[in-house]
């Protein structure tokens, strides 16, 4: 615990055996805030390199999940206006944020590639995911 590189070491492979074994996870990242500066910050993923690794809070549906503390699946990206588009090939996107001792700090982001694919089961399990994540941290 407590060791940064681990930690990000840990949390890459989490996003690599995520994006290699559930078929329509195309990209999954974590992304953690800046409280002072109010930017997410992508701190590992698996899937194409996105220029979107600092996002400011209010912005995207990343940005909206820092500010709302509330999971957000988008069915159709195409249907939302605060969006950040990374692929061209993405259609749909789940965001589930990561809590430490009761507090928003971060998100699990995922992008698939795959239409309206995300369920309550991915809710359940992204968020289990995130415990074990904060636990790490
Ligand atoms: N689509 C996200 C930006 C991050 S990329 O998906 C990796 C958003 O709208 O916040």
């Amino acid at each position: 615990a407590n060791n940064n590189e681990t930690s990000s070491q840990r949390m890459t492979e989490i996003c690599e055996l995520l994006q290699s074994t559930i078929g329509y996870y195309d990209w999954v990242g974590f992304y953690f805030a800046n409280e002072a500066a109010r930017t997410l910050h992508l701190k590992a993923f698996a899937g194409e390199p996105t220029d979107h690794t600092v996002i400011p809070f209010g912005k995207g549906i990343c940005g909206q999940v820092a500010e709302s503390n509330e999971n957000f699946i988008v069915a159709d990206v195409k249907a939302q206006n605060n969006y950040i588009a990374c692929s061209m090939y993405v259609k749909a996107e789940i965001v589930i944020p990561l809590f430490k001792d009761g507090k928003n700090i971060g998100q699990i982001d995922i992008d698939s590639h795959t239409e309206n694919p995300f369920a309550p089961e991915d809710e359940r399990f992204l968020e289990w995911v995130n415990e074990q994540v904060a636990k790490i941290l």
